[in-house]
């Protein structure tokens, strides 16, 4: 008696469901606001300014003092805004300056507004500690428009610190107002992973029926396809022809890139002679296993990393072979990876620019969105998130660059997509969570591309601070860890050994795979009213319902998708199974 028929229909019934069960956090919340327009007024200061005493400047100079040589004096405009101006600067760090007592076991949350009294200039927050000086957070400020700067920091040593903003142009006036400086102990950065990630689960409610009636005691199992937060890990050549390191492999990953064997000095090592037998044979093993590709990269704009012929070439043959290349890669691979690294690392390098012109990376941008219409197309970028110092590529930087391209690609600017590579050494979880809110603003995809730390007795516990970090943080989409296995090692951080053993590193990704219920399956049966009910991650599943009836010999299955939740709406999923 066949009564199962392989159809079955998905309502999903928004309902208003009080959660329970809901990990309650007393701990303050985190605000992940940020915002990167320049505004005729400033927002209030978050956390209603924290640490910061007189943090709206509505009384007077209080709490307040000039840092340097400069004149600092208490301003309002026609709108009734109150705010201080340093001006008369000599030295680029003279401004105004409040003093707090940071200590080290705390992590630092910091937004100010800053305008500065003409054209545009790089405005930075900057402490004085008792072991150095420690930026907080950079922008470009404008003249006539307040503009948001944040950012965070831990401290070395518990001390007494002073605040303070640096701008080159010493004859510029430095305005500032709605300044915040808020602490939270560990406890309380870790309960806003907890708190986040909450958001993006869902209860869902399955109910099995058949003719109207339910099926009571009908076996269920789950399983997650896709995490809606994907995590995945580069591989290289060295996953082909080992099955050991396959099995560990694709029993953990759902994405993927390929390190190095789709980048132009593979596929073109003579000029003309285009090879794609590489990536196409690592395609080939990933699709096996169902597991996504991003497409890394289409160019690299460090010169050191061009194919041996490139460089020689005169701009208009470069130019010809430049168009060659992203149409074969990009028409190879449509349809099989899910975004393109375009020009990589063009905040560091400009060998293309300088072969081509300053518009050569936007006009790269602008070509690709022609040749496939659908995926994201990213910049991808080191030291954004890991190094406060590096002034080449701080967020303010980033997002400066990404203005350029999409003002270049006109209708097309809406594809652009934000690649973080995320080499650290020490994570500044602060300074890390702040800049990712502040890219955020920009509402595209951000993806942590390349993580991985630096060897030592805190790599595994560091790369655990920026995994959770990533997979926390509303504006991030997807993360690749950079750790493709060969025999010869990895680039700076391997997971395994070389037989296939996880090492710490590996512990901890296994850790929070489970914690995150990546490609978790959930089996359990249906109740008396033929319902079951499940808190899942947002994320797409497959149900499948065996041994529906007794001495029935068939099963089914379907596919959903678990949407983030909006609000306190639960899904109420109806798995109807006709017959
Ligand atoms: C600043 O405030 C004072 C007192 O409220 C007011 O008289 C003055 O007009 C304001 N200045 C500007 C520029 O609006
Ligand atoms: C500094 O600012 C002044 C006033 O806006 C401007 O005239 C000058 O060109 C700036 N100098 C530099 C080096 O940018
Ligand atoms: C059910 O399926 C199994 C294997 O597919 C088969 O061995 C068995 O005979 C079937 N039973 C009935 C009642 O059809």
């Amino acid at each position: 008696m066949e009564v199962w028929k392989k159809e079955s229909v998905l309502l999903f019934l928004p309902l208003s469901i009080l959660l329970s069960g809901l990990v309650k956090v007393n701990a303050l919340s985190y605000d992940y606001t940020a915002s990167i327009e320049c505004l005729a007024q400033p927002h209030k200061a978050q956390y209603g300014g924290g640490m910061i005493k007189n943090p709206e400047l509505n009384e007077g100079l209080i709490g307040w003092s000039t840092f340097g040589n400069t004149v600092i004096e208490h301003r309002n405009e026609s709108d009734g805004n109150k705010f201080v101006v340093a001006g008369k600067r000599n030295h680029f760090q003279d401004s105004v300056s409040q003093k707090a007592y940071l200590e080290n076991d705390k992590l630092y949350t910091f937004s100010a507004w800053v305008q500065v009294s003409e054209e545009k200039a790089l405005v930075r927050a900057v402490f004085r500690t008792v072991t150095g000086l420690k930026r907080a957070a950079e922008t470009v400020a404008e003249s006539k428009c307040w503009s948001m700067l944040k950012g965070g920091l831990t401290v070395d040593a518990s001390g007494p610190a002073e605040l303070f903003f640096e701008t080159d142009n010493t004859s510029v006036e430095v305005w500032v107002d709605s300044v915040s400086l808020q602490p939270f102990t560990q406890e309380e950065w870790m309960s806003h992973h907890v708190e986040s990630i909450e958001k993006t689960k869902r209860r869902v409610r399955i109910r099995v029926e058949t003719k109207g009636n339910p099926v009571v005691n009908s076996k269920i199992s789950i399983h997650q396809k896709v995490s809606g937060k994907p995590i995945g890990c580069a591989v290289n050549k060295g996953i082909l022809n080992n099955v050991g390191y396959q099995n560990w492999y694709t029993s953990r990953f759902t994405h993927t890139t390929f390190e190095d064997e789709m980048k132009w000095y593979t596929t073109e090592t003579v000029q003309g002679k285009e090879d794609y037998s590489l990536p196409d044979s690592i395609m080939t093993l990933m699709k096996q296993h169902n597991i996504a590709v991003r497409g890394h990269n289409i160019f690299w704009d460090d010169p050191h990393y061009q194919p041996n012929w490139v460089p020689s070439l005169q701009p208009n043959d470069l130019s010809a072979a430049a168009n060659k290349r992203i149409n074969s890669i990009m028409t190879k691979y449509k349809g099989q990876v899910i975004g393109w690294d375009v020009v990589n690392e063009n905040l560091h390098f400009n060998f293309f620019e300088s072969k081509l012109g300053p518009d050569a990376a936007a006009t790269f941008y602008k070509m690709a969105a022609g040749i496939d219409h659908s995926i994201p197309l990213f910049m991808n970028e080191f030291n954004t998130l890991e190094q406060k110092g590096d002034a080449a590529s701080t967020p303010a930087k980033y997002l400066e660059k990404l203005k350029n391209i999409q003002t270049f690609m006109g209708a097309e600017a809406k594809r652009m997509a934000i690649g973080l590579e995320c080499h650290f050494d020490v994570p500044s979880l602060p300074y890390i969570r702040s800049s990712l809110d502040t890219l955020a603003a920009t509402n595209l995809p951000i993806w942590l591309t390349e993580i991985d730390v630096k060897s030592g007795p805190s790599q595994a516990m560091y790369l655990e601070q920026v995994l959770r970090e990533g997979h926390s943080h509303p504006g991030v989409s997807g993360m690749i860890i950079w750790s493709a296995w060969k025999p010869n090692g990895c680039y700076r951080m391997c997971l395994t050994d070389n037989n296939f053993k996880n090492l710490a590193t590996g512990d901890v990704v296994d850790k929070l795979l489970k914690e995150w219920g990546i490609k978790a399956t959930v089996e359990a049966k249906t109740d008396a009213a033929g319902f079951f009910e499940a808190s899942l991650f947002h994320g797409e599943y497959e149900v499948k319902i065996s041994d529906p009836v007794e001495a029935a010999n068939s099963s089914v299955s379907q596919r959903f998708k678990v949407e983030p939740r909006h609000d306190s709406q639960d899904q109420i999923m109806l798995l109807q199974v006709s017959t």
